[in-house]
């Protein structure tokens, strides 16, 4: 990109990078020797631009530095080979469900195969499985839709990264919580926008402070990203706060919301999810993000779908069509069955959450130098680990390494993630009971 051949960004970074790589493009060594000058913000992560094979000298697109991974793969990757060493590990890092995609599901993606769903499909999904989406919507959320807003893609992640490619570009700001899924930094910095957090305060259960974040709103700003249960939280958006931010958001109506309710249906106490389609002053601007993974324990089946505006549904189709073309065939089915078939499984999985969600918490709080918040929903606890005296990342590291209890490190979730760790309790609770013992007797001896 400019900046990186010693040009500032601007808004036509596109024509001026071209003009770069003409002039350069003789001169790998040249290349070579500017890109030297500049600082990796991501040390450890491959870098882009030249890359040597062995006779190879390939020239990768320079936004590339800026794309983050997901430490809960690199500790997943890290856990499996633990295990395949002999190591008795217990994961609690990967948030997934520990549950099996329910027998009625995996049957229908079956029957569909069996019947020769095989080809291509239309690229936003099959309409039964549309207008099952919008059906859903209406139950679960009592918003009308249409399913012609109902795009459907290869997991929820799609819709985050269509959505973030669509209003982020050099000169643009998009504001995302902080901590928060990690994918939502990376794209927005991939994207040359300017990445704004959001801060989740530990005292609001993790929630934010409304007029904090529109004071950081201006006509740079073109997309704001909720999380609500939240991942690595487990916090939800308080209604004050919710009410509080459509309030203000009505005076900057060319600004976009894309709401990540993936975790709509995992809220514990009775509470109801309050979505942000809801609202209605600004529901022709609400990018809905949901699927199937958590709650219906389907992450490797991968598809998610989103709800989006009007105005927008041509942009995120033809988004499809150059990215995937269309969802898996046989999946759509399962998805519709899970669906339109029995929710006692979604019933039934949120009763083992909960019931593993006391148990965390109270274990949790039971580890010196640990202090733990209840999370209102998700399957995940953040506690605060500040009194052990170590930095998340090195009590993240210490735990796998020698007790052989899985986590993520708060920090790899953003800067404000410091201080913390996450846990999904997304496991049985003889795993969550010997983890927590296992930390208290590395912690015993560590002090
Ligand atoms: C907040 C949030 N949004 C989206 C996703 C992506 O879900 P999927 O696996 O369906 O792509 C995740 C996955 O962990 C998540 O935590």
């Amino acid at each position: 990109m400019g900046w990186l051949m010693g040009f500032e960004p601007t808004a036509s970074w596109t024509t001026t990078r071209r003009s770069n790589q003409l002039s350069y493009s003789h001169h790998p060594k040249r290349l070579l020797n500017r890109r030297f000058c500049t600082i990796n913000p991501y040390p450890g992560q491959p870098r882009s631009g030249v890359l040597r094979g062995t006779r190879a000298v390939m020239k990768t697109a320079a936004n590339l530095d800026q794309l983050r991974s997901e430490t809960a793969f690199a500790v997943l990757a890290r856990a499996t080979e633990l295990a395949a060493q002999g190591r008795d590990i217990i994961n609690l890092g990967i948030g997934q469900p520990d549950f099996k995609t329910p027998d009625h599901i995996v049957d229908a993606a079956i029957k569909a195969l069996h019947d020769g769903h095989h080809g291509y499909t239309p690229a936003p999904g099959i309409p039964a499985l549309r207008e099952a989406v919008a059906a859903n919507v209406l139950a679960h959320r009592g918003v009308e839709v249409s399913p012609e807003q109902v795009m459907i893609v290869p997991g929820g992640k799609m819709t985050m990264f269509f959505a973030i490619l669509m209003f982020g570009q050099p000169g643009t700001e998009i504001l995302y919580p902080n901590p928060g899924f990690p994918i939502y930094e990376s794209m927005i910095g991939y994207t040359g926008a300017k990445p704004v957090p959001i801060a989740l305060h530990e005292d609001k259960g993790f929630s934010f402070d409304a007029d904090d974040v529109l004071a950081n709103l201006n006509e740079r700003t073109r997309l704001i990203i909720l999380n609500s249960p939240a991942n690595p939280t487990g916090g939800v958006i308080d209604d004050d706060a919710l009410e509080r931010l459509v309030e203000g958001l009505e005076t900057w109506p060319d600004i976009a919301v894309l709401s990540d309710e993936i975790y709509s249906r995992l809220l514990y106490d009775h509470r109801e999810h309050r979505s942000l389609l809801s609202f209605s002053a600004i529901r022709d601007r609400v990018i809905l993000l949901d699927g199937w993974s958590k709650t219906y324990a389907m992450t490797g089946w991968r598809i998610g779908y989103g709800v989006w505006p009007r105005a927008l549904v041509p942009m995120i189709d033809k988004l499809i069509v150059n990215a995937n073309s269309c969802t898996n065939a046989a999946t759509q089915y399962a998805a519709l069955a899970a669906l339109t078939g029995s929710q006692d499984c979604v019933d039934t999985m949120r009763r083992a959450f909960d019931e593993r969600r006391s148990l965390i918490v109270e274990l949790l709080n039971g580890l010196p130098g640990f202090r733990c918040q209840t999370p209102l929903g998700a399957f995940y606890a953040f506690p605060n680990i500040e009194g052990t005296g170590r930095t998340a990342r090195e009590l993240g590291h210490d735990l796998l390494e020698e007790c052989g209890v899985a986590t993520i490190h708060g920090t790899s979730f953003g800067a404000m993630g410091e201080g913390f760790l996450r846990f999904s309790y997304a496991a049985s609770s003889d795993d969550i009971r010997t983890a927590v013992a296992r930390i208290a007797e590395f912690l015993e001896h560590a002090q």
